[in-house]
């Protein structure tokens, strides 16, 4: 027979009230209880795995299984680093100094003078963080952000929460309730866990292979139409750099009377709609990946955040004025969580000023500076999946033994770059990401150009095969 899960006794709670948990007389009934816990035999784990016990190292099995990136986190200089100083996008870390090539901050505002110049009036008027959740009151500015978001969109309606994270973890399980996800096989991390979270709430979970509209189309006729179903994927791919063909994956979510649900993190501010006086291939505006491909909203729900091209801790959702009203309900952080720093809704407005008198000239710097990279590792015959010119070039591993002593390399040569460990990337991907940004100085690129052209002589590299 199962014995019932014994009741959390005093001991269990001692941190969640404000007693000493060192106490001598406390730790000795904490210890009895540890015991206790560890000889009841539990219910089977739903996954068929052994459930953990508090003493059965669970934890350690766990860094094993992620080796690669804990052994890098404990003694690797480009993970989890103190950055003890920064001059435009060299950053110092201990005595050395680095070209950083890690930052999202692709149009460079997190530097603009403009930019930086508008917070502290901001700051006078709102002080530095009004804490109200949302729904209990938002400052103006919010107001004003999702008015000018509704018009660059060119969108029914803006709805701001603080991150990403927070939209997928809360909006996911609210769009699809008891229904069914379909996941593209490499979506990001955190569009996953608000799946996670929706199967918790009663959803079902299935995943498509990546980009592989035949084989969503298959999982959607095996589905039952009368529950609800989002089709979930990424915008530009933060690990490739290059973006679906979302025009196909919204006319078969029109088609089948779903919704698609895109994460437009690395597209938004970057490329942007097309006009006849456009500066370069990213194009205008930087309106994010629906606009860049040209596909109406019907039936898509586009996320993406300021944290990235704009510098800023604020993400969006596009979405019909009835879902943002019915989110202003629904979604937890509408409700109770804290809204992002003044700071950071004076520079997001501050941003789309810039953006729409500079935005362009930014974008066409970064794109020439991408270029730049991109021609380089086609001229060393260095692989890279990266097929749009986008600003994020990754670089893989023949073997995904050598990342420690790539990146050691690099970060000895003065490179500043993103490792993509396993578990961050599968094994055959393992390697390191090169982000560029507007502010990156033409003398940083020929660093980075140089140091990757000596690549070759010491590691095992992909063979190109991409063109640029
Ligand atoms: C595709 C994608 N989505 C979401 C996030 C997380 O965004 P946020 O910091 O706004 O939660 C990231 C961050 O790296 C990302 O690359």
């Amino acid at each position: 027979m199962v014995k019932p899960e014994p009741k959390p006794s005093d001991a269990d709670c001692a941190m969640a009230t404000n007693e000493d948990p060192h106490a001598a007389p406390r730790r000795r009934t904490t210890d009895r209880v540890k015991r206790r816990l560890d000889d009841v035999p539990v219910s089977p784990s739903p996954n068929a795995k052994p459930r953990r016990r508090t003493g059965d190292g669970w934890l350690d099995r766990w860094a094993d299984t992620v080796s690669d990136l804990t052994r890098l986190r404990g003694s690797h200089p480009m993970v989890d680093a103190v950055i003890d100083e920064q001059v435009g996008r060299r950053i110092r870390i201990g005595d050395r100094w680095l070209a950083d090539f890690a930052s999202c901050n692709y149009l460079g505002f997190d530097l603009d003078e403009e930019i930086i110049a508008a917070v502290p009036e901001y700051l006078a008027k709102w002080g530095t963080h009004p804490s109200w959740s949302r729904l209990l009151g938002s400052p103006r500015l919010y107001e004003e952000i999702e008015e000018q978001m509704t018009d660059l969109l060119v969108c029914e309606d803006v709805l701001l929460l603080p991150t990403i994270t927070h939209i997928h973890t809360s909006v996911i399980p609210v769009l699809v309730g008891d229904g069914t996800i379909f996941l593209d096989g490499r979506a990001h991390k955190t569009i996953y866990d608000g799946a996670m979270y929706a199967a918790g709430h009663g959803a079902t979970v299935v995943r498509f292979r990546h980009n592989d509209f035949e084989h969503l189309e298959e999982l959607l006729h095996a589905s039952d139409p009368a529950l609800p179903r989002l089709i979930a994927m990424d915008g530009v791919n933060s690990m490739t750099g290059n973006a679906p063909d979302i025009g196909e994956f919204a006319r078969i979510a029109r088609e089948h009377d779903t919704l698609l649900y895109v994460d437009d993190a690395h597209g938004f501010g970057v490329i942007g709609e097309r006009t006849p006086d456009e500066l370069c291939d990213y194009w205008v505006k930087g309106n994010g990946v629906m606009r860049h491909l040209d596909v109406p909203y019907d039936n898509v729900i586009m996320v993406a955040g300021f944290s990235k091209a704009y510098s800023s801790l604020l993400a969006f959702i596009a979405l019909p004025t009835r879902m943002k009203d019915a989110l202003k309900v629904l979604a937890p952080p509408y409700l109770y969580s804290g809204p992002s720093p003044v700071a950071s809704l004076a520079t997001t407005l501050a941003g789309l000023q810039v953006n729409r008198t500079r935005g362009d000239l930014y974008r066409a710097e970064l794109h020439r500076k991408t270029r730049r990279v991109l021609e380089a590792l086609h001229r060393f015959g260095i692989r890279t999946p990266n097929r749009s010119g986008y600003p994020i070039v990754e670089v893989p591993l023949a073997s995904h033994e050598e990342i420690d002593e790539m990146g050691r390399y690099l970060f000895e040569h003065g490179i500043y770059v993103t490792m993509a460990a396993y578990p961050l990337v599968p094994k055959n991907e393992v390697g390191f990401r090169v982000q560029v940004t507007a502010a990156n100085t033409d003398e940083e690129i020929d660093e980075l150009v140089q140091v990757l052209g000596s690549l070759k002589d010491h590691f095992l590299l992909e063979q190109a095969v991409a063109t640029v």
